[in-house]
């Protein structure tokens, strides 16, 4: 530890930028201490030997941002190919475009609806509800775009979700409904989309790309059987913390609640099996919510990729338990209270950072992550690592 000037625990994005900002402003030298067996966090990807897809291991990864700050900075590392995200949805044995569109409404509908008489129509239906307080997720989504469309692509959907009937889900879980007037399916709204034109990896391989950074894979921070561990650290060096808030504290006030994922592979022997990067499955009756295609996020890659075979995941959602990958805080009120618990006893920790989804349990896009990381290096990281400065 006598030559490490910042220890950084988690090889995610919060962990990579911060330790690439702290390099670059502050010449320091940093030890990235991370579990698993690879750097990226969850949006680590690798190439699939069989089909020469890019799966995104941890769940489909879009990049996108608003932000001229982040576009600019992760344009430093990769080139973002021109990929714009479009997500389908099956119901009953149809194929419709989301987000709710003009173009899935008429074809609901099997109408020609001008925006006006859609935006008629949908505020009609979602009168039938319109003086209630709606007191649980159906009738929140009925008041918010009418029952028929409600039913057809969010109950179910959420219900798969949550695994739970939406009648028995509190309301508040959706705030709004997005639906457009127009037939512009581009799932996001933002400036600048696109994925990193040499995959996520070498993406985040460069952001690291010098000698100060040392990175030391398969290393948990609370494993005393090895020498890197939070009792051997904490006090003598900076340490920046991208794990879950609640392990650090050894769940000592109780268990934050997480969302997560379990993914199944399926094969075919065709170029093409979905005709798309993403569909959604609205229905009950499938048991998932929705498959991905990782070959169709990269058409610029065709020639890298098996004509004959793909590969797709199947998404199912459930409540994490203790040792499942947290992917999506439940964030009940009672959750809340209990982060805000938790965020107390971090404020108190002079020369440790907690960051990043798990660190501050929150659920971040990529861009997000980035830009709290520059954030947090600015205003509460270069601070720590102030004896060092002269170093530059
Ligand atoms: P992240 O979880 O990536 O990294 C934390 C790291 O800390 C992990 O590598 C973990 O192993 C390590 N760690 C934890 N405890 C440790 C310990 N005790 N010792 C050592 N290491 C430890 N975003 C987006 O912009 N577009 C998208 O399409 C998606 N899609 C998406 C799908 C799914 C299913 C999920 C769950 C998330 C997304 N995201 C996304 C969000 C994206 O994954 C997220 O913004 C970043 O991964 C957050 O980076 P962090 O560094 O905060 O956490």
């Amino acid at each position: 530890l006598e030559n490490v000037d910042l220890v950084i625990v988690g090889a995610g994005l919060f962990g990579l930028t911060v330790a690439q900002q702290a390099v670059e402003h502050a010449g320091a030298r940093v030890l990235i201490l991370e579990s698993r067996d690879h750097i990226g966090g969850n949006a680590y990807s690798y190439i699939d030997k069989e089909t020469g897809a890019e799966i995104h291991k941890y769940g489909a990864h879009l990049f996108h941002t608003s932000s001229p700050v982040v576009w600019e900075y992760v344009n430093r590392f990769t080139k973002f190919t021109n990929y714009v995200h479009r997500v389908y949805t099956t119901h009953r044995g149809e194929v419709f475009p989301l987000p709710i569109n003009l173009g899935t409404i008429n074809q609901f509908f099997h109408a020609h609806y001008t925006p006006q008489e859609a935006e008629a129509l949908i505020r009609e239906q979602a009168g039938e509800l319109a003086s209630s307080d709606p007191q649980n997720l159906n009738d929140k989504g009925i008041s918010l775009i009418g029952r028929p469309l409600y039913e057809a692509f969010i109950k179910n959907y959420t219900g798969k979700q949550w695994q739970t009937d939406p009648a028995e889900l509190p309301a508040g879980i959706i705030n709004r409904l997005p639906v457009r007037f127009n037939y512009d399916n581009r799932y996001f709204k933002d400036t600048w989309e696109g994925l990193p034109e040499d995959g996520y990896t070498t993406w985040f391989e460069r952001m690291i790309d010098d000698p100060r950074i040392d990175v030391r894979l398969n290393t948990d921070f609370f494993d005393t059987t090895q020498p890197l561990n939070r009792d051997a650290i904490v006090g003598k060096v900076p340490v920046v913390y991208t794990g879950p808030v609640d392990r650090y504290f050894d769940y000592s006030l109780g268990e934050l609640k997480w969302r997560t994922v379990d993914f199944e592979e399926v094969r075919y022997d065709e170029a093409d099996h979905l005709g798309c990067p993403v569909m959604n499955f609205a229905d009950a009756d499938v048991p998932y919510t929705r498959a991905i295609e990782f070959k169709n996020f990269n058409p610029e890659r065709r020639a890298q990729q098996n004509a004959n075979k793909t590969v797709v995941w199947r998404e199912y959602s459930r409540t994490a338990e203790r040792g499942d990958e947290p992917y999506y805080p439940v964030n009940t009120q009672t959750d809340k209270d209990l982060y805000a618990r938790y965020a107390d006893s971090a404020a108190q920790q002079p020369s440790v950072v907690f960051g990043g989804r798990l660190g501050t349990y929150k659920y971040y896009d990529m861009h997000q992550v980035i830009a709290t990381a520059l954030n947090a290096y600015e205003h509460d990281i270069a601070s720590l690592l102030g004896a060092n400065e002269e170093r530059q």
